[in-house]
């Protein structure tokens, strides 16, 4: 029995969907722990793609059971269109295959307008959120007036609630968001019938990841976002509203720390970066542009331009230590080919000094300078490799020197988006 977190070590969108995919034909159990519909994973499974924004990517291999953890922020309308769409794919989406948590909060109306109309008064300022209403979410969550599933599902205990929050929450959008208010009758209306839908799949998830534990079925808890997302870890406060970092596979299910024992690190062959906020290795001229088209760096999400650059050890060497990294998967090695050169960033220059740890004053990371170490690339499509070994010998000097730089061992490469474009080097379920 194996329990494996994956986690994605820059911001995100490193592909974590895909083996996650891959790494699910081997677990029982697959996990979301923190996140909500900003998150967004492409799978390709017969030329066919799915973007899946809450439901972990296990649901598409038959005999998985699938949970939304209480680290999760859920919309309902969201999850109930993704769970339809996958079931008109013929995709089986059931109470036995589909558990969220009884503690996941629920993401309403008034939170995805208070996401908006607070995006739309900072104006140049602005985070860039997805919009989806996650930190106001979370923020509820935090000051003890947010709704939980369990209190979704029993009418009563929700009309109180609601009725008691939307005094506030109304008085904040009119008055200081100049924003449109929203109406008690109309959201019960719009979520009881949610309530029905969801009720079956609602739970205790905690004792049911418990008993896959001593059933001695292996798990995998699917991360969303990257590290340098997170509310702690992350480039605050341009960053999203939970605890991105393994950690929190712990406290967003319920289980304890001596449940994982592993944890893959998924890290793009270069950087991106959707939204604003400091990145060091970004380019802004044809290179960037080249990666950009090259590796579809659009959101799944919001469907924005991603922010492209060259890879950084800085940032991945941080989320190494972070999140107790066991293993590397390294995605998209493919959109590199036919670059003459490449280049890693392995420090920073500060000023007079060079920094070898990710600084946490935004200030001091906006006026940081990549180091770079330039090497030599290679022209050959890789499209179709299925051995580390078959790889050309300076796609492998740059695995190699990747993994020297974060000291981690890379596990998995992945060479484009479909399950077989895979290259597992170590089975990260393999503890032997
Ligand atoms: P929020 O999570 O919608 O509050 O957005 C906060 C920041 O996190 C913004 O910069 C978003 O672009 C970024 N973000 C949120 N989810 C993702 C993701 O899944 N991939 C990449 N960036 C994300």
């Amino acid at each position: 029995m194996s329990n494996i977190v994956v986690i994605g070590t820059q911001w995100g969108d490193e592909g974590k969907g895909k083996v996650v995919d891959v790494l699910a034909t081997k677990a029982h159990v697959v996990v979301r722990f923190q996140g909500g519909n900003n998150a967004g994973h492409t799978m390709v499974v017969d030329g066919k793609a799915f973007i899946s924004h809450l439901i972990p990517s296990g649901i598409l291999h038959k005999d998985k059971v699938c949970v939304i953890g209480n680290g999760v922020v859920v919309d309902p309308g969201v999850l109930i269109q993704e769970m339809k769409h996958l079931q008109d794919n013929g995709i089986s989406v059931e109470p036995h295959n589909l558990y969220i948590s009884e503690n996941t909060h629920v993401i309403m109306p008034y939170h995805k307008l208070i996401d908006h109309g607070r995006e739309r008064m900072k104006g140049d300022r602005k985070l860039g959120t997805t919009g989806r209403g996650i930190g106001p979410c979370y923020e509820d969550k935090v000051t003890r007036r947010g709704i939980r599933f369990c209190d979704l599902i029993d009418p009563e205990v929700f009309e109180e609630k609601l009725s008691l929050i939307l005094h506030e929450k109304n008085f904040y959008l009119k008055n200081f968001l100049k924003s449109k208010t929203v109406d008690e009758a109309s959201i019960l209306e719009e979520y009881l019938p949610y309530a029905e839908v969801l009720r079956p799949h609602v739970t205790n998830i905690s004792v049911l990841i418990d008993q896959a534990v001593k059933a001695g079925h292996d798990i995998l808890f699917e991360g969303a976002q990257g590290t340098h997302l997170d509310i702690d870890h992350g480039t605050y406060p341009f960053v999203t509203s939970s605890n991105t970092v393994a950690g929190n596979a712990c406290c967003g299910t319920g289980i304890g720390p001596t449940q994982i024992h592993g944890v893959v690190g998924m890290v793009k062959a270069y950087t991106t970066r959707v939204g604003r906020g400091p990145f060091p290795t970004e380019l802004h001229d044809e290179i960037g542009d080249l990666i950009q088209e090259r590796g579809a760096e659009f959101g799944a999400t919001t469907g924005r331009r991603r922010r492209c650059g060259w890879l950084d050890t800085v940032l991945v060497r941080n989320a190494a230590r972070i999140n107790g990294l066991t293993g590397l998967a390294i995605t998209k090695l493919d959109v590199l080919s036919g670059l003459k050169t490449l280049k890693i960033a392995t420090a920073y220059q500060y000023k007079q000094d060079r920094l070898t740890e990710f600084p946490s004053a935004l200030k001091v990371l906006e006026a940081c300078e990549p180091i770079y170490e330039e090497l030599p690339g290679w022209s050959d499509d890789i499209t179709a490799v299925q051995d580390v070994d078959d790889l050309p010998e300076n796609a492998r000097a740059y695995v190699k020197r990747v993994e020297e730089l974060v000291e981690t061992p890379v596990q998995i490469i992945s060479v484009g988006p479909g399950r077989k474009q895979t290259i597992v080097l170590q089975d990260p379920y393999d503890r032997s």
